[in-house]
């Protein structure tokens, strides 16, 4: 199995000279690891604006220009993946969707991956369930791949109802989505309460809630599905806890946010997973 390193950057930084040089010193500092195995996938996420320029400079799921001769892709642990999309394809969806933004141009720019259900989206911008829901089957139909948050605030953790609110974002979040589909997403449990905190989950608590993910995935679909499935968390991961996540709590990787904006932090996270 692969392990993720998904860069979340939000809407950071403030101008696009500086979204370029965080891009490059990251490109830069993990060419130079040598130990990055090809089981690892660095995915940066930035803001879209950010996302096309970076694409102009550096694209690994289109063809580089001398790749272009030979038709194959430029090799690199390092994909571009995007923060939200838009579930309808003008014209065909019959409508006008002024500020969305599309899977198609979204590929066009040559993203592989793309978060869905961020819980900053779900609180401030109140994207539902079901709109969630669609949005994962829109990427699915685009052979992108989704990456779907949940997570639990501090009041439903306080209250004990942490399993109840993950289960049910979990299967609301995979309505009408088959089984050979389901294999596609990857799950990030990311509790609201330790997103920013600067204090995480502890690996133990979090190892208990990828199991649980894996009960409720078995129960929707099979045993067999649930053990192919990637779980990712998120939520005040640094260099110095990523580790745990993955070897103690057995995720397959981590969703960073702050410290996926300073550089020199960032490649040493991914130094020491
Ligand atoms: P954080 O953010 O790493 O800054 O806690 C994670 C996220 O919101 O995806």
């Amino acid at each position: 199995m692969k392990t993720f390193v998904i860069a979340n950057w939000k809407m950071n930084p403030s101008s696009s000279a500086k979204a370029e040089f965080l891009f490059n010193s990251i490109k830069d500092g993990l060419e130079n690891i040598e130990k990055l195995g090809k089981k690892t996938e660095i995915v940066i996420c930035p803001p879209f604006p950010y996302l096309s320029i970076i694409s102009n400079i550096y694209n690994p799921c289109l063809p580089s220009p001398e790749a272009k001769a030979t038709g194959g892709q430029v090799k690199s642990n390092i994909k571009l993946g995007a923060q939200n999309c838009f579930w309808e394809d003008p014209p065909a969806g019959g409508g006008s969707f002024t500020g969305e933004i599309s899977l198609l141009m979204l590929k066009d720019l040559g993203c592989k991956y793309v978060i869905i259900g961020h819980s900053e989206r779900r609180m401030f911008l109140n994207e539902t369930d079901r709109i969630i829901n669609k949005k994962i089957r829109a990427v699915l139909a685009k052979r992108i791949e989704p990456i779907l948050c949940v997570g639990e605030n501090r009041k439903d953790k306080e209250q004990g109802k942490t399993q109840t609110v993950l289960r049910k974002q979990i299967e609301n979040g995979l309505k009408r989505i088959s089984k050979s589909d389901v294999k596609k997403i990857i799950f990030a449990y990311e509790p609201l309460w330790a997103i920013g905190s600067g204090r995480p989950c502890s690996p133990d608590e979090a190892q208990v809630i990828r199991l649980f993910f894996k009960k409720v995935i078995s129960q929707k679909y099979f045993r067999s599905i649930a053990d192919e499935i990637n779980i990712l968390y998120g939520g005040s991961v640094d260099s110095s806890n990523a580790k745990s996540f993955i070897e103690e709590a057995g995720f397959q990787g981590v969703l960073v946010g702050g410290s996926s904006l300073k550089p020199k932090e960032f490649i040493e996270l991914v130094k020491n997973i």
